[in-house]
Protein backbone atom coordinates (compact mmCIF):
# COMPACT_ATOMS: atom_id res chain seq x y z
CA UNK A 1 0.00 0.00 0.00
CA UNK A 2 1.43 3.35 -1.01
CA UNK A 3 2.58 5.69 1.81
CA UNK A 4 -0.61 7.95 3.44
CA UNK A 5 1.34 11.17 3.42
CA UNK A 6 -1.50 13.41 4.55
CA UNK A 7 -1.90 10.80 7.97
CA UNK A 8 1.74 10.25 7.79
CA UNK A 9 1.97 14.17 8.46
CA UNK A 10 -0.70 14.52 10.96
CA UNK A 11 2.10 12.88 13.49
CA UNK A 12 4.05 15.76 13.09
CA UNK A 13 2.68 18.44 15.31
CA UNK A 14 5.49 21.12 13.60
CA UNK A 15 3.92 20.73 10.67
CA UNK A 16 0.92 22.49 11.40
CA UNK A 17 2.45 25.85 12.34
CA UNK A 18 2.41 29.04 10.22
CA UNK A 19 5.50 31.17 9.05
CA UNK A 20 4.15 35.01 9.32
CA UNK A 21 0.87 33.61 8.05
CA UNK A 22 1.93 31.49 5.59
CA UNK A 23 1.87 27.26 6.17
CA UNK A 24 5.44 25.98 6.55
CA UNK A 25 7.28 24.60 3.92
CA UNK A 26 9.95 22.84 5.48
CA UNK A 27 12.50 21.75 3.04
CA UNK A 28 15.72 21.92 5.39
CA UNK A 29 15.65 18.08 5.81
CA UNK A 30 19.26 17.29 5.16
CA UNK A 31 20.42 19.87 8.25
CA UNK A 32 17.51 18.32 10.64
CA UNK A 33 14.06 16.29 10.13
CA UNK A 34 11.68 17.07 12.38
CA UNK A 35 10.29 14.75 14.87
CA UNK A 36 7.01 12.58 15.08
CA UNK A 37 4.72 13.09 18.86
CA UNK A 38 5.92 9.43 19.39
CA UNK A 39 9.69 10.55 19.86
CA UNK A 40 8.39 13.88 21.61
CA UNK A 41 6.41 11.98 23.88
CA UNK A 42 9.19 9.75 24.22
CA UNK A 43 11.39 12.13 26.16
CA UNK A 44 8.48 13.90 28.09
CA UNK A 45 7.35 10.18 29.61
CA UNK A 46 11.19 9.35 30.38
CA UNK A 47 11.75 12.85 32.47
CA UNK A 48 8.45 12.47 33.39
CA UNK A 49 8.11 9.32 34.70
CA UNK A 50 11.42 7.32 35.22
CA UNK A 51 14.38 9.79 34.85
CA UNK A 52 17.37 7.77 36.69
CA UNK A 53 21.10 7.66 35.87
CA UNK A 54 21.61 4.18 34.14
CA UNK A 55 23.69 1.23 34.92
CA UNK A 56 24.36 2.52 38.67
CA UNK A 57 21.16 2.92 40.88
CA UNK A 58 20.05 0.11 43.36
CA UNK A 59 16.40 1.55 42.73
CA UNK A 60 13.14 1.02 40.64
CA UNK A 61 13.67 4.45 38.14
CA UNK A 62 17.47 3.25 37.53
CA UNK A 63 16.27 -0.51 36.42
CA UNK A 64 13.65 1.20 34.12
CA UNK A 65 16.08 3.24 32.48
CA UNK A 66 18.83 1.07 32.11
CA UNK A 67 16.40 -1.17 30.61
CA UNK A 68 14.72 1.23 28.07
CA UNK A 69 18.18 2.56 27.57
CA UNK A 70 19.26 -0.99 26.45
CA UNK A 71 16.77 -1.74 24.65
CA UNK A 72 17.33 1.15 22.78
CA UNK A 73 20.71 -0.27 21.64
CA UNK A 74 18.65 -3.22 20.44
CA UNK A 75 16.49 -1.58 18.14
CA UNK A 76 19.66 0.15 16.73
CA UNK A 77 21.89 -2.74 16.47
CA UNK A 78 19.22 -4.49 14.35
CA UNK A 79 17.93 -1.87 12.54
CA UNK A 80 22.05 -1.49 10.90
CA UNK A 81 22.29 -5.53 11.06
CA UNK A 82 25.25 -4.83 13.66
CA UNK A 83 26.88 -8.39 14.87
CA UNK A 84 26.83 -7.42 18.16
CA UNK A 85 24.83 -5.07 20.40
CA UNK A 86 27.97 -4.23 21.58
CA UNK A 87 29.68 -2.44 18.66
CA UNK A 88 26.67 0.44 18.95
CA UNK A 89 28.58 3.45 21.14
CA UNK A 90 26.15 6.24 22.19
CA UNK A 91 27.81 9.30 21.07
CA UNK A 92 26.43 13.09 20.76
CA UNK A 93 26.01 12.55 16.76
CA UNK A 94 27.87 12.20 13.50
CA UNK A 95 30.55 14.76 14.25
CA UNK A 96 31.51 12.77 17.88
CA UNK A 97 31.32 9.52 15.93
CA UNK A 98 34.01 10.58 13.24
CA UNK A 99 36.04 12.18 16.40
CA UNK A 100 36.30 9.23 18.09
CA UNK A 101 37.78 7.01 15.80
CA UNK A 102 40.20 9.83 14.18
CA UNK A 103 41.24 10.60 17.69
CA UNK A 104 42.40 7.10 17.99
CA UNK A 105 43.42 6.98 14.90
CA UNK A 106 46.17 10.09 15.46
CA UNK A 107 48.36 7.29 17.68
CA UNK A 108 47.76 4.99 15.20
CA UNK A 109 49.55 6.45 12.28
CA UNK A 110 53.39 7.02 11.29
CA UNK A 111 54.81 9.25 9.31
CA UNK A 112 54.13 8.33 5.77
CA UNK A 113 50.82 6.84 6.54
CA UNK A 114 47.99 8.03 4.18
CA UNK A 115 44.58 8.74 5.08
CA UNK A 116 41.99 9.15 1.59
CA UNK A 117 38.71 11.24 1.95
CA UNK A 118 36.97 12.61 -1.33
CA UNK A 119 36.33 15.91 -2.46
CA UNK A 120 32.84 16.40 -1.21
CA UNK A 121 33.51 16.17 2.78
CA UNK A 122 31.58 17.41 5.17
CA UNK A 123 34.22 19.30 7.36
CA UNK A 124 33.02 16.73 10.12
CA UNK A 125 34.53 13.98 8.00
CA UNK A 126 37.58 16.12 6.62
CA UNK A 127 39.15 18.24 9.60
CA UNK A 128 39.31 15.62 11.70
CA UNK A 129 40.90 13.53 9.79
CA UNK A 130 43.38 16.36 8.72
CA UNK A 131 43.98 16.82 12.25
CA UNK A 132 44.85 13.27 12.96
CA UNK A 133 47.19 13.74 9.81
CA UNK A 134 48.81 16.66 11.17
CA UNK A 135 49.56 15.10 15.09
CA UNK A 136 51.07 11.96 13.69
CA UNK A 137 53.04 13.67 10.56
CA UNK A 138 50.52 11.70 7.85
CA UNK A 139 49.03 12.96 4.92
CA UNK A 140 45.84 13.23 4.00
CA UNK A 141 44.69 12.68 0.25
CA UNK A 142 41.20 13.88 -1.43
CA UNK A 143 39.50 11.95 -4.17
CA UNK A 144 38.50 14.11 -6.92
CA UNK A 145 34.91 14.52 -8.33
CA UNK A 146 33.93 15.17 -11.47
CA UNK A 147 31.59 18.23 -11.93
CA UNK A 148 28.68 16.07 -12.32
CA UNK A 149 29.03 15.42 -8.19
CA UNK A 150 29.65 12.51 -9.14
CA UNK A 151 33.21 10.57 -7.44
CA UNK A 152 35.82 9.97 -9.73
CA UNK A 153 36.42 6.17 -8.87
CA UNK A 154 39.04 5.46 -11.13
CA UNK A 155 41.10 8.55 -9.45
CA UNK A 156 40.16 7.02 -5.82
CA UNK A 157 41.07 3.83 -6.66
CA UNK A 158 44.66 5.12 -7.87
CA UNK A 159 45.22 7.13 -4.43
CA UNK A 160 44.65 3.58 -2.88
CA UNK A 161 48.09 2.06 -1.39
CA UNK A 162 49.80 0.32 1.28
CA UNK A 163 49.97 3.43 2.66
CA UNK A 164 46.52 3.91 3.02
CA UNK A 165 45.44 3.21 6.83
CA UNK A 166 42.08 4.59 6.43
CA UNK A 167 39.72 5.71 3.87
CA UNK A 168 36.69 7.89 4.87
CA UNK A 169 34.04 8.95 2.28
CA UNK A 170 29.60 10.07 2.83
CA UNK A 171 27.35 7.40 2.31
CA UNK A 172 25.68 10.87 0.59
CA UNK A 173 26.86 14.14 0.01
CA UNK A 174 24.94 16.95 2.43
CA UNK A 175 25.72 19.70 -0.41
CA UNK A 176 24.91 17.60 -3.41
CA UNK A 177 23.17 14.99 -2.59
CA UNK A 178 25.32 12.38 -4.43
CA UNK A 179 24.70 8.97 -3.46
CA UNK A 180 28.51 7.01 -3.43
CA UNK A 181 28.23 3.37 -4.02
CA UNK A 182 29.55 2.85 -0.69
CA UNK A 183 29.58 -1.18 -1.14
CA UNK A 184 32.15 -1.04 -3.86
CA UNK A 185 34.20 2.08 -2.43
CA UNK A 186 34.86 0.00 0.63
CA UNK A 187 35.83 -2.97 -1.49
CA UNK A 188 37.97 -1.24 -3.23
CA UNK A 189 39.61 0.59 0.60
CA UNK A 190 40.06 -3.15 1.86
CA UNK A 191 41.65 -4.47 -0.91
CA UNK A 192 44.79 -2.60 0.28
CA UNK A 193 44.28 -3.17 3.56
CA UNK A 194 42.75 0.16 4.80
CA UNK A 195 40.30 0.91 7.89
CA UNK A 196 37.18 2.57 6.39
CA UNK A 197 34.72 5.05 8.01
CA UNK A 198 31.67 5.66 6.13
CA UNK A 199 29.55 9.13 7.42
CA UNK A 200 26.28 8.01 6.95
CA UNK A 201 24.90 11.29 8.52
CA UNK A 202 22.97 11.39 5.14
CA UNK A 203 22.64 8.22 3.95
CA UNK A 204 20.91 6.42 7.43
CA UNK A 205 17.38 8.37 6.77
CA UNK A 206 17.26 7.63 2.93
CA UNK A 207 18.93 3.97 2.17
CA UNK A 208 19.02 0.56 3.34
CA UNK A 209 22.55 0.47 6.08
CA UNK A 210 23.34 -2.88 6.54
CA UNK A 211 26.88 -2.72 7.62
CA UNK A 212 27.89 -6.15 7.37
CA UNK A 213 27.15 -6.25 3.97
CA UNK A 214 28.57 -3.35 3.48
CA UNK A 215 31.98 -4.91 4.79
CA UNK A 216 33.00 -1.44 6.22
CA UNK A 217 35.37 -1.19 9.53
CA UNK A 218 32.90 2.00 11.26
CA UNK A 219 29.83 3.75 10.23
CA UNK A 220 28.81 7.02 11.77
CA UNK A 221 25.53 8.79 12.43
CA UNK A 222 22.86 10.67 13.94
CA UNK A 223 19.60 10.84 15.22
CA UNK A 224 17.91 13.91 14.05
CA UNK A 225 18.64 13.60 10.21
CA UNK A 226 16.28 10.26 10.34
CA UNK A 227 12.91 11.60 13.23
CA UNK A 228 15.14 11.44 16.21
CA UNK A 229 16.54 14.18 19.04
CA UNK A 230 19.46 16.31 18.25
CA UNK A 231 22.63 15.69 21.18
CA UNK A 232 22.67 11.26 20.20
CA UNK A 233 24.31 9.67 17.48
CA UNK A 234 26.06 6.42 16.80
CA UNK A 235 29.27 5.20 16.25
CA UNK A 236 29.57 1.64 15.20
CA UNK A 237 32.08 -0.37 14.71
CA UNK A 238 33.45 -3.86 14.32
CA UNK A 239 34.26 -5.35 17.88
CA UNK A 240 37.71 -6.42 16.98
CA UNK A 241 38.77 -3.06 16.06
CA UNK A 242 36.79 -1.54 18.50
CA UNK A 243 38.16 -3.52 21.35
CA UNK A 244 41.84 -2.41 20.55
CA UNK A 245 41.40 1.14 19.45
CA UNK A 246 42.80 3.61 21.78
CA UNK A 247 40.13 5.19 24.29
CA UNK A 248 38.18 8.64 23.75
CA UNK A 249 37.06 10.70 26.74
CA UNK A 250 38.00 9.08 29.88
CA UNK A 251 35.90 8.91 33.54
CA UNK A 252 32.86 7.29 34.81
CA UNK A 253 31.01 4.53 32.37
CA UNK A 254 34.41 3.92 30.56
CA UNK A 255 36.39 3.02 33.64
CA UNK A 256 36.67 -0.81 34.85
CA UNK A 257 39.69 -0.44 37.34
CA UNK A 258 41.29 2.47 38.78
CA UNK A 259 44.45 3.03 41.27
CA UNK A 260 46.14 6.68 41.66
CA UNK A 261 49.07 5.06 39.36
CA UNK A 262 46.67 3.80 36.42
CA UNK A 263 43.25 2.56 35.05
CA UNK A 264 41.81 -0.16 33.01
CA UNK A 265 39.16 0.00 30.48
CA UNK A 266 35.45 -1.12 30.73
CA UNK A 267 34.02 -3.56 27.84
CA UNK A 268 32.55 -2.66 25.25
CA UNK A 269 30.28 -0.30 24.36
CA UNK A 270 31.05 1.33 27.41
CA UNK A 271 34.66 1.86 27.08
CA UNK A 272 33.64 4.69 24.52
CA UNK A 273 30.94 6.13 26.54
CA UNK A 274 32.62 8.09 29.16
CA UNK A 275 30.16 10.03 31.97
CA UNK A 276 26.81 9.82 32.12
CA UNK A 277 25.02 9.27 28.64
CA UNK A 278 22.08 11.03 27.51
CA UNK A 279 19.76 8.34 28.42
CA UNK A 280 16.35 10.08 27.64
CA UNK A 281 17.71 10.84 24.03
CA UNK A 282 19.06 7.59 23.28
CA UNK A 283 15.54 6.03 24.36
CA UNK A 284 13.93 8.65 22.11
CA UNK A 285 16.45 7.84 19.08
CA UNK A 286 15.00 3.91 19.52
CA UNK A 287 11.30 5.64 19.39
CA UNK A 288 12.27 7.09 16.20
CA UNK A 289 13.63 4.13 14.43
CA UNK A 290 11.23 1.75 15.74
CA UNK A 291 8.77 4.11 14.09
CA UNK A 292 10.21 4.69 10.99
CA UNK A 293 10.96 0.69 10.51
CA UNK A 294 6.83 0.63 10.77
CA UNK A 295 7.14 2.32 6.96
CA UNK A 296 7.54 0.53 3.83
CA UNK A 297 11.41 1.45 2.92
CA UNK A 298 10.26 0.69 -0.65
CA UNK A 299 7.34 3.21 -0.19
CA UNK A 300 9.47 5.60 1.31
CA UNK A 301 12.18 5.48 -1.10
CA UNK A 302 9.77 6.01 -3.75
CA UNK A 303 8.60 8.77 -2.50
CA UNK A 304 11.47 10.37 -1.85
CA UNK A 305 12.53 9.74 -5.53
CA UNK A 306 9.33 11.30 -6.55
CA UNK A 307 9.99 14.56 -4.91
CA UNK A 308 13.40 14.69 -5.99
CA UNK A 309 12.65 14.28 -9.56
CA UNK A 310 10.07 16.50 -9.82
CA UNK A 311 12.03 19.20 -8.04
CA UNK A 312 14.59 18.56 -10.05
CA UNK A 313 12.76 18.66 -13.37
CA UNK A 314 10.78 22.55 -12.03
CA UNK A 315 13.71 24.22 -10.57
CA UNK A 316 16.03 23.00 -14.42
CA UNK A 317 13.33 24.87 -16.27
CA UNK A 318 13.89 27.85 -14.71
CA UNK A 319 15.49 30.40 -16.61
CA UNK A 320 18.89 31.11 -14.33
CA UNK A 321 18.73 28.34 -12.73
CA UNK A 322 21.45 25.82 -12.46
CA UNK A 323 21.43 22.40 -10.42
CA UNK A 324 24.41 22.04 -8.71
CA UNK A 325 25.14 18.24 -8.72
CA UNK A 326 23.37 16.00 -11.02
CA UNK A 327 25.18 12.65 -10.14
CA UNK A 328 22.05 10.11 -10.97
CA UNK A 329 22.21 8.05 -7.74
CA UNK A 330 21.29 10.75 -5.59
CA UNK A 331 19.20 11.28 -2.15
CA UNK A 332 16.19 13.78 -2.15
CA UNK A 333 18.98 16.81 -1.85
CA UNK A 334 18.54 19.56 -4.61
CA UNK A 335 21.33 22.44 -4.72
CA UNK A 336 21.35 25.23 -6.58
CA UNK A 337 22.38 28.99 -8.12
CA UNK A 338 20.51 31.62 -9.19
CA UNK A 339 21.94 34.16 -11.60
CA UNK A 340 21.30 37.52 -10.01
CA UNK A 341 20.77 36.04 -6.45
CA UNK A 342 23.42 35.32 -3.89
CA UNK A 343 22.36 31.98 -1.98
CA UNK A 344 21.33 33.65 1.30
CA UNK A 345 19.03 36.36 -0.58
CA UNK A 346 17.42 34.04 -1.95
CA UNK A 347 17.26 31.44 1.45
CA UNK A 348 15.43 34.72 3.04
CA UNK A 349 13.09 35.70 0.10
CA UNK A 350 11.72 32.40 0.23
CA UNK A 351 11.55 32.21 4.14
CA UNK A 352 9.07 34.95 3.63
CA UNK A 353 6.67 32.79 2.00
CA UNK A 354 7.17 30.50 4.78
CA UNK A 355 9.48 28.39 2.51
CA UNK A 356 12.51 26.77 4.62
CA UNK A 357 15.74 26.21 3.04
CA UNK A 358 19.39 26.05 3.71
CA UNK A 359 22.05 28.56 2.19
CA UNK A 360 25.69 28.26 2.54
CA UNK A 361 28.86 26.16 2.10
CA UNK A 362 27.00 23.61 3.97
CA UNK A 363 29.98 23.04 6.19
CA UNK A 364 32.15 21.72 2.64
CA UNK A 365 34.14 25.02 1.92
CA UNK A 366 36.99 22.98 0.27
CA UNK A 367 34.33 21.35 -1.98
CA UNK A 368 32.30 24.83 -2.94
CA UNK A 369 36.09 26.07 -3.77
CA UNK A 370 36.66 22.93 -5.81
CA UNK A 371 33.18 24.07 -7.92
CA UNK A 372 34.02 27.58 -8.06
CA UNK A 373 31.12 28.99 -5.73
CA UNK A 374 30.46 31.03 -2.46
CA UNK A 375 27.92 28.65 -1.88
CA UNK A 376 24.52 27.53 -2.59
CA UNK A 377 21.00 27.61 -1.76
CA UNK A 378 20.04 23.37 -1.00
CA UNK A 379 16.22 21.90 -0.49
CA UNK A 380 16.01 18.64 0.92
CA UNK A 381 13.29 16.40 0.85
CA UNK A 382 11.62 13.90 3.87
CA UNK A 383 9.05 11.62 4.22
CA UNK A 384 6.89 14.20 5.20
CA UNK A 385 6.70 16.64 2.41
CA UNK A 386 4.74 16.58 -0.53
CA UNK A 387 4.55 17.22 -4.31
CA UNK A 388 2.40 20.79 -3.52
CA UNK A 389 5.68 21.77 -1.39
CA UNK A 390 7.91 20.91 -4.29
CA UNK A 391 5.35 23.01 -6.84
CA UNK A 392 5.37 26.01 -3.92
CA UNK A 393 9.11 25.98 -3.79
CA UNK A 394 9.03 26.40 -7.81
CA UNK A 395 6.63 29.09 -7.51
CA UNK A 396 8.34 30.73 -4.51
CA UNK A 397 11.47 31.11 -6.87
CA UNK A 398 9.86 32.41 -9.69
CA UNK A 399 9.01 35.13 -7.28
CA UNK A 400 12.16 35.75 -6.00
CA UNK A 401 13.25 35.65 -8.98
CA UNK A 402 11.37 38.64 -10.10
CA UNK A 403 12.23 40.54 -6.91
CA UNK A 404 15.76 39.93 -7.83
CA UNK A 405 15.24 41.88 -10.97
N1 LIG B 1 25.41 18.97 8.02
C1 LIG B 1 24.09 19.46 8.09
C2 LIG B 1 23.62 20.02 6.78
O1 LIG B 1 24.10 19.63 5.75
C3 LIG B 1 23.90 20.40 9.21
O2 LIG B 1 22.78 20.88 6.78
Amino acid sequence: MALDIEALREEFPILKREVDGKPLVYLDNAATTQKPQCVIDAIVHYYSYYNANVHRGAHRLADEATKAFEEARDILASFINAYQREEVIWTSGTTESINIVSHGLAQLLQPGDEVLVTEMEHHADLVTWQQACLAAGASLKAAPILDSGELDIGAFEALLGPQTKLVAFPHASNALGTLNPIKELTAKAKAVGAWVLIDGAQGIAHETVDVQAIGCDFYAFSAHKIYGPMGIGVLWGREELLREWPVWQTGGEMISTVTYQTATWNQLPYKFEAGTPNVADAIAFGRAVAWYQQLNREDVHAHEQALLASASQQLAAIEGLTLVGTAPSKVSVVSFIMAGGHPADIGFLLDRQGIAIRTGHHCAEPLMNRLGLPGTARASFAIYNTQAEVDALAAGLRKVQMMLM
